[in-house]
């Protein structure tokens, strides 16, 4: 297999990882009336990432590649308007990702351009749940009001 397609998996592995982590750090710490909502929302997503990262991780071995154990910067903030835009961002770039790496692969190898189709369903789902919650006027009124994110 191509290593620049192992690399752009691994590339695909390091951000679902901080995927993970943000979205965890977010269930845990995100309060108010709406944490009863939104605590699980992210918690469910962290899981989301943690699926996706085990198909890449075992697909990246299976084709000769050593999966990544590193991640990216983590988006911190206690402001739910802005783990919210983090969110929108994320599942944004997810779906640049996967589509990056399907223009690889693509007509190639197609068990696994199925694999990938299937995330990239999924992570264009989260785009448009992020969107669809962003745009109710309380959660849009918080940007005003919200305070600054911590990059950690
Ligand atoms: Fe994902």
């Amino acid at each position: 297999m191509d290593q620049a397609v192992i690399d752009k998996l691994n590339e695909i592995l390091k951000h679902e990882w901080t995927g993970v982590a943000q979205y965890s750090q977010a269930g845990f710490v995100v309060s108010g009336l709406w944490r009863e909502v939104y605590s699980d929302m992210f918690l469910d997503a962290a899981k989301e990432s943690f699926g996706h990262a085990k198909i890449v991780g075992q697909k990246i071995s299976a084709l000769g590649g050593v999966p990544t154990i590193e991640r990216n910067q983590v988006k911190q903030t206690d402001d739910l308007y802005e783990m919210l835009t983090n969110g929108l961002e994320f599942e944004s770039k997810a779906v640049q990702l996967y589509q990056e790496v399907l223009s690889m692969v693509d007509g190639k190898n197609r068990p696994l351009v199925v694999l990938l189709e299937e995330i990239l369903l999924e992570e264009q789902e989260g785009v448009d749940e992020f969107t669809m919650i962003l745009k109710d006027p309380s959660v849009a009124a918080q940007a005003k009001g919200g305070s600054a994110s911590k990059a950690g």
